[in-house]
């Protein structure tokens, strides 16, 4: 079975005592995580290594960025790269998020040059794409979702397509309130995972667990969840309230 994962995504949100706060409150609860369920934490580059530090004893929750450069090393004043973020082990960076793509102009090729370097440094990318509201409007999201994969991810081969986890998140849900239906959810993770396996194949698309992002909240977790090419969620906002988050973690299929 594919791994099953909760993603909170703090974005710029939250000083370091709230972080801490909200970090000990959600592992106050009881999960009782199977080996098959993760949990990524998704926070401020200054909280790394003090979050990293508190999931230590956890073995099922992992601490992730929220970015990570598409240069390798050097003049580049602002940028954290993949190396930077291993000298810290840390193993996991959200790539591609909508915004970045919005507000920092990363395109599909730049991602590209991202995704290979934070692979050459042991990184698992957590890929998002999905498409704006036109674009759904036009019924245009299954090609627009397509090539967003083809050309961020199809130079990569097989074995290194088994270190990925993919989301897929509307534009037009993204902290809006709107969610995807979970029908909506599961025709475009299908159509993802079907665009998966014409280029590497069966196992490889049966591996690679595909995020749904936009709007999770506690209420309608376990609903979109449940679908079957669902493997868990990419969480923005209710990810900054412990009730909610830990709700989420639960509704994780076993
Ligand atoms: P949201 O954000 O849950 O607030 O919609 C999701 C995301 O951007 O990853």
């Amino acid at each position: 079975m594919r791994k099953q994962i909760a993603a909170a995504n703090w974005k710029m949100n939250l000083s370091i005592q709230q972080a801490e706060d909200l970090m000990d409150e959600i592992l106050k609860m009881e999960y009782g995580l199977s080996d098959n369920q993760e949990v990524l934490i998704a926070v401020p580059f200054p909280y790394l290594m003090r979050i990293k530090e508190k999931l230590s004893t956890q073995k099922q929750f992992n601490i992730c960025a929220q970015n990570s450069a598409a240069t390798k090393n050097g003049a580049y004043t602002g940028e954290t790269s993949a190396e930077i973020l291993k000298s810290i082990d840390v193993f996991y960076a959200i790539i591609g998020h909508s915004e970045r793509r919005e507000y920092f102009h990363e395109n599909n090729q730049l991602l590209a040059q991202k995704i290979d370097l934070a692979l050459a440094s042991g990184i698992k990318p957590v890929f998002c794409c999905g498409e704006p509201l036109s674009i759904r409007e036009a019924n245009n999201q299954n090609d627009y979702v397509e090539t967003q994969l083809k050309e961020s991810l199809f130079h990569l081969n097989a074995t290194q397509m088994k270190n990925f986890i993919i989301a897929y998140e509307p534009i037009w849900a993204i902290g809006t309130g709107k969610t995807a239906s979970s029908h909506q959810a599961q025709e475009m993770h299908l159509h993802i995972r079907t665009v998966l396996c014409t280029q590497y194949g069966h196992e490889i698309a049966n591996s690679i667990s595909i995020l749904y992002g936009g709007s999770v909240k506690a209420s309608n977790a376990a609903e979109i969840f449940e679908k079957p090419d669902v493997d868990g969620g990419l969480v923005g906002g209710a990810s900054l309230v412990a009730a909610e988050f830990s709700t989420i973690i639960k509704s994780l299929k076993k």
